[in-house]
């Protein structure tokens, strides 16, 4: 904290008028059949078992409900309803809801780009409709690696597995990545929009998932006080940091062949940076949210070649400490080539040519193994037009910034100056802040939840449409381009542990600006 002094709040039992369950009780999804493909993988133990069981303890889920795990590995029943239950949370409140959830767990084998597999499938399914009165509602989740994508999504259609008859509905959830570039993109979604209709598809981002990124829409939209200060003529710049200290752990074949800047910044970044520079939508329909943040996110002023130079810093780690102990730099992980030229952290500034944003900087960083785990947007405000207070001492010269930060902690805090108490008149900067915590107690979600459920009742508000990914690559594409051909010279040039190479400071210094300083 430094010279900096901050009160913190000392309010004791936070007040909040709460609606009542019975208020909004939670509309239970419709009946339907769950298809996972991809059962056998981390991201089904890691997040979607348990999410889908979190949905089940919460009653959300139609008791006509039941999965199907498909993938390559030779599971029977039993061993498939062993090792979901071996992921979910257990606890003593936790056996009546498991006992339910188990015996609507089914396993189909198969490779998929065999047709038998689909018609096996479609075969089962039949046999479920049947058994569980699921009315041929269908959700595909695709959670396989991405080469898989186009291809179930063909095959669903060549076995009539992905139309929508009769009043049942046929949808598909894609994981990221979304493409590898614009071109892969838009080849993508050309491939899946030749079998499902637009509305039918679910392309999913997991940071729609997270109460603090949802809350950015509630925070801007449903309080009077922040929209008119919400522009140019009050907001000096926007940062928005996303550090992570994990390294690419046991993922070093797929993130080598990726890096930092198509792992995060067309999806995440450009999810936080949307929702925090859209214009209100007129409402909060689907189509109507996404249209405004596919309209900012094609605002972003496209960077020349010269501006890729200007306004882009890529690092990768090399070894340091951590929490004490010795970690290894990036070229010495599993999976990665020893000369990698890989970038596991980025910086970029964005403009984005528009009324409310000309002449706003909007600066990121996102990276592994830096210093703390720590995601947050950061709007800083312009100074005072003139300073009243030049003479009294400062023990910082401070702007108003107000920050929304994502995680660990979910929070949202505004800092401004106040009069330190004595009988001298000296400034400081001082902090109010909200955490979710506190109000609302500890989320034991795993984030997937509400993505899950709103495919089920087919609510594609937190989802991205074929221009939101395809505007986020048109972004990282012309970088791509040129760090493609200009390699980096002195990777790795950040030690972990760090906040990251020098030049990602350098890059706001130029501008006569600084990163906030983040707080353990
Ligand atoms: C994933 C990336 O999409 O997001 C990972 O592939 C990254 O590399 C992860 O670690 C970060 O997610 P979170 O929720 O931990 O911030």
């Amino acid at each position: 904290m430094g010279d900096q002094f901050r009160i913190r709040e000392l309010s004791a039992t936070p007040q909040i008028d709460l609606p009542s369950d019975t208020e909004h009780p939670g509309r239970v999804a419709g009946p339907c059949v769950f298809v996972l493909f991809g059962a056998a993988g981390d991201l089904t133990k890691r997040k979607l078992a348990p999410a889908l069981f979190n949905l089940a303890k919460a009653r959300l889920l139609s008791d006509n409900f039941a999965v199907i795990g498909v993938s390559v590995d030779d599971l029977s029943l039993e061993d498939f309803r062993r090792q979901v239950s071996s992921f979910l949370p257990a606890g003593p409140d936790s056996t009546r809801a498991l006992e339910w959830f188990q015996t609507r767990l089914f396993y189909e084998r198969g490779d998929f780009a065999d047709p038998n597999t689909f018609a096996k499938l479609r075969e089962r399914l039949a046999a479920i409709d049947t058994e569980q009165h699921t009315e041929g509602n269908y959700l595909f989740y695709l959670a396989t690696a991405p080469r898989f994508f186009s291809q179930i999504v063909q095959q669903l259609g060549a076995a009539a597995l992905s139309r929508q008859e009769n009043g049942r509905w046929r949808r598909v959830v894609i994981e990221k990545p979304f493409g590898h570039d614009l071109e892969s993109a838009q080849a993508l979604n050309r491939d899946i929009k030749s079998v499902l209709q637009e509305n039918q598809i679910y392309r999913i981002d997991h940071y729609l998932g997270k109460e603090t990124v949802q809350n950015i829409m509630v925070f801007r939209f449903d309080n009077a006080i922040f929209e008119p200060i919400w522009n140019r003529r009050y907001i000096d710049h926007v940062q928005i940091t996303n550090a992570e200290t994990v390294g690419v752990e046991q993922r070093g074949g797929y993130f080598d062949t990726a890096g930092t800047l198509r792992d995060m910044v067309p999806n995440h970044v450009m999810q936080l940076l949307s929702l925090t520079a859209m214009e209100s939508p007129v409402s909060f329909q689907a189509d109507a949210v996404r249209n405004e943040q596919a309209k900012v996110l094609h605002s972003i002023q496209p960077l020349s070649s010269d501006d890729v130079l200007q306004r882009s810093v890529r690092g990768q780690y090399g070894p340091g400490v951590m929490d004490g102990k010795n970690v290894s730099a990036y070229r010495a992980e599993p999976g990665v080539a020893a000369e990698s030229r890989t970038e596991t952290f980025v910086a970029l500034k964005l403009n984005i040519d528009n009324w409310r944003w000309a002449g706003v900087p909007f600066y990121f960083r996102t990276g592994k193994r830096l210093t703390q785990r720590h995601t947050e947007i950061a709007i800083q405000f312009k100074r005072t037009p003139f300073e009243l207070f030049r003479n009294a001492p400062l023990h910082k010269l401070h702007t108003n910034t107000l920050v929304i930060q994502v995680q660990p902690v979910e929070a949202i805090s505004l800092s401004f100056g106040a009069k330190i108490p004595g009988p001298l008149l000296r400034v400081g900067s001082v902090d109010m802040s909200f955490e979710y915590s506190r109000y609302f107690g500890a989320d034991a979600y795993t984030g997937y939840e509400v993505l899950l459920y709103d495919c089920m009742i087919g609510d594609a508000t937190l989802f991205q449409r074929a221009d939101m990914v395809e505007a986020g690559w048109r972004v990282v594409d012309p970088v791509m381009d040129v760090w493609r051909v200009l390699p980096p010279r002195k990777f790795p040039n950040y030690a972990s542990g760090s906040w990251g190479p020098v030049e990602a400071d350098q890059l706001l210094q130029l501008d006569g600006r600084q990163w906030r300083r983040i707080e353990p």
